[in-house]
């Protein structure tokens, strides 16, 4: 337990990707029961079985032809005044947002106070681990995190949305 104050540091100081620090958090936490919980939460992110993409899985193995970026959500599944967790193509965490009808834009999901998931809440965005909220323009509400999530570029292209610019 004593590696976990060590570790917390590396998840501080590389919040941006706090994917791949995480995971080794929660193994070097010996924690398989957090591992598992993690997975949950994954699977819950990527639950939405819309039909006509087809697409789903948390593993990502890129397309085969064509070279089409994945979409990471279609918009009709973000909530109007709310948010949805995805995953990029890279495994980083975000948060798309459609604050008004039509409009997305996306936030990382890394917390800035300390690493953990942020998560879509009731018109907000919560994190679990100490109870920071951020509004749905990523600004910091309340909570320990001082520190507002940093914006991710996204587009919606035929009502889905897809990393990066148009
Ligand atoms: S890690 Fe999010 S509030 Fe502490």
């Amino acid at each position: 337990m004593t590696d976990l104050t060590s570790t917390t540091e590396k998840v501080e100081h590389h919040a941006c990707g706090g994917c791949l620090d995480r995971r080794q958090l929660l193994t070097r936490a010996g924690g398989a029961g957090l591992a598992v919980a993690g997975v949950a939460v994954l699977a819950a992110c990527g639950s939405s079985d819309s039909p006509g993409t087809g697409s789903g899985g948390t593993g990502g193995s890129a397309g085969t032809d064509g070279s089409d970026a994945q979409a990471l959500a279609q918009v009709a599944d973000i909530p109007v005044g709310g948010a949805l967790a995805a995953t990029d193509a890279g495994g980083n965490k975000i948060l798309l947002v459609q604050a008004t009808e039509g409009t997305v834009t996306a936030y990382s999901a890394v917390c800035t106070h300390q690493g953990c998931e942020v998560q879509p809440d009731d018109g907000e965005l919560h994190c679990p681990c100490h109870n920071s909220v951020f509004g749905l323009d990523g600004s910091n509400v309340s909570g320990p995190a001082d520190e507002p999530l940093p914006a991710v570029e996204v587009h919606v292209q035929d009502g889905a949305v897809y990393a990066g610019a148009a």
